[in-house]
């Protein structure tokens, strides 16, 4: 408070007129100091105590007996308080504030110091408040905030799960189209329906086949895969509904329950349902129809609960249209069909793929292999006919077979970087041969490293050695 705020003039006057007298002042010194919410503490030059409000005391705990004509270095020393902030301010000479913990109190200490006119401290003004509400406050706002955070990342995390369930079962996937089937499959899984999933050769049909047992009410039961390509015609019979004893010349004198059978209470995934021979066709849907089956030379049927999933790479349609396939099984099979892209019509799948595989085969051999950028835009590019598997063995093959960390576009095979038919060589003619595989090698890379002393790094050849061979092939440099 400097003298400006309080109109001494006025004062003054009031005195000369006697309305008011010293002690009248005094007095109203008295009562605001009093009335202070806050508690405050006045000391001397020497941090004796000489003035404490009622407001000090009752914040603090402290009696003004143990504060007046009493060094607040000794009140330190005898511990009725922990620090003082009247010390602090004289060793300073400058305002001092701390924040001190009195009984679970967090209180705000702030110390001034008031000085003469040659810069002598002479009193030292300490200010208390009670600041435990604000920080209960504080405390609140802390916790709510960490709440917000912690629901925020709850909701994130129900976003993502799907997906992050997906990646800690070994699943990538990340493009709308495969999301959608994994949407499809989840779904699925909760009913009994014939699922058929079509696709090409590697795109993940089976990975497909595990989800949605996984996700059933049948996962604790078996999930028996049978692959009807495989399997010799003669024998698909036995295996998927079993043989009684003395069935068959050969067969085990015990008789032999059958793959359908062993999947009781689970799935069974019919792998390549394309090759099921037109007379398993027939027994097949028998199954589908009466829930039971009956095993190769036996008489009595045996009730089953058997999901069936069955897939194929082949245009089963079109089977039918040729009478290749019975239509009633297909129907039958059919209920949902799942429709799996090839990798292709997919590439944000790709590169995460690329990474996944990488990471897993890293791990696996203690490898710490990387990819050149280029390798990657070429893998986007590429058509992957053989689709995630082919991806999946060719990076695990450059990853253990390169000798530098770094995986980049000359250690891929040659029928990679060519289109269709490169790698044959005409007998007889192995100089045009290798000069074909050089002209393609050389466009394909020019194409993705445009320049050519990156397309030279790639192959692993100076950049006067690629001009040279670029000129002598006919190839616009
Ligand atoms: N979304 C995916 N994430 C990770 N790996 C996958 C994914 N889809 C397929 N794979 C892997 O690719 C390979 C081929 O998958 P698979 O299900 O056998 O294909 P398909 O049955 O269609 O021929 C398998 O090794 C499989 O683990
Ligand atoms: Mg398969």
């Amino acid at each position: 408070m400097t003298n400006q705020s309080i109109n001494l003039d006025y004062l003054s006057e009031c005195m000369k007129l006697d309305q008011i007298n010293k002690s009248d002042i005094e007095n109203i010194l008295v009562s605001i100091f009093q009335s202070s919410y806050d508690g405050i503490y006045v000391a001397d030059q020497n941090g004796v105590g000489i003035m404490v409000n009622t407001a000090y005391s009752r914040i603090t705990g402290v009696k003004s007996e143990e504060l007046l004509g009493k060094s607040m270095r000794t009140v330190v020393k005898e511990g009725i308080v922990s620090e003082s902030v009247t010390v602090k301010v004289l060793e300073k000479r400058t305002p001092v504030t701390i924040i001190q913990s009195v009984r679970g109190k967090e209180l705000l200490v702030t110390g001034n110091p008031v000085f003469d006119k040659v810069g002598n401290i002479v009193f030292v003004v300490t200010n208390v408040r009670d600041i435990s509400d604000l920080n209960h406050i504080k405390t609140e706002l802390l916790h709510s905030r960490k709440m917000t955070d912690q629901y925020i990342s709850e909701i994130e995390e129900l976003r993502k799960r799907e997906l992050i369930h997906m990646h800690l079962d070994g699943i990538v996937a990340q493009s709308q189209e495969i999301m959608k089937v994994f949407h499809l499959a989840r779904k699925v899984a909760k009913v009994d329906s014939g699922v058929l999933i079509l696709g090409e050769s590697g795109v993940g049909k089976e990975v497909i086949v595990n989800y949605i047992h996984q996700e059933s009410d049948r996962a604790a039961k078996p999930l028996v895969k049978v692959n009807c390509g495989a399997i010799p015609h003669h024998l698909l019979e036995s295996e998927l509904f079993g043989y009684e004893r003395g069935a068959f010349t050969g067969a085990n004198s015990h008789g032999k329950p059958g793959l359908f059978e062993l999947a009781n209470g689970g799935t069974i995934f019919l792998d390549e349902i394309g090759d099921m021979p037109v007379d398993l066709q027939v027994k097949l849907l028998r199954v589908l129809q009466e829930f039971e089956i009956m095993r190769v030379g036996g008489t009595k049927s045996i009730k089953m609960d058997v999901r069936v999933i069955s897939a194929t790479h082949m245009d089963l349609e079109a089977m039918v249209d040729k009478n290749d396939f019975r239509r009633d099984l297909y129907y039958r099979l059919n209920i949902v069909p799942i429709k799996v892209p090839p990798l292709r019509e997919r590439k944000v799948d790709i590169i995460p793929l690329a990474f996944y595989f990488l990471n897993r085969t890293n791990e696996k051999n203690r490898l710490n292999k990387r990819f050149h950028s280029e390798i990657l835009q070429f893998f986007e590019g590429y058509s992957w006919p053989g689709n995630i598997r082919e991806l999946e063995n060719l990076i695990e093959r450059l990853a253990v077979m390169t000798d530098q960390e770094e995986i980049s576009l000359k250690d891929l095979p040659p029928y990679m970087l060519s289109g269709k038919g490169f790698a044959k060589p005409e007998p007889g003619k192995l100089k045009e041969t290798v000069a074909n595989v050089e002209r393609k090698m050389i466009k394909e890379q020019m194409e993705i490293s445009k320049t050519t002393r990156r397309a030279a790094e790639a192959l692993g050849i100076s950049q006067s050695a690629l001009v040279k061979k670029m000129k002598k092939l006919g190839l616009t440099v």
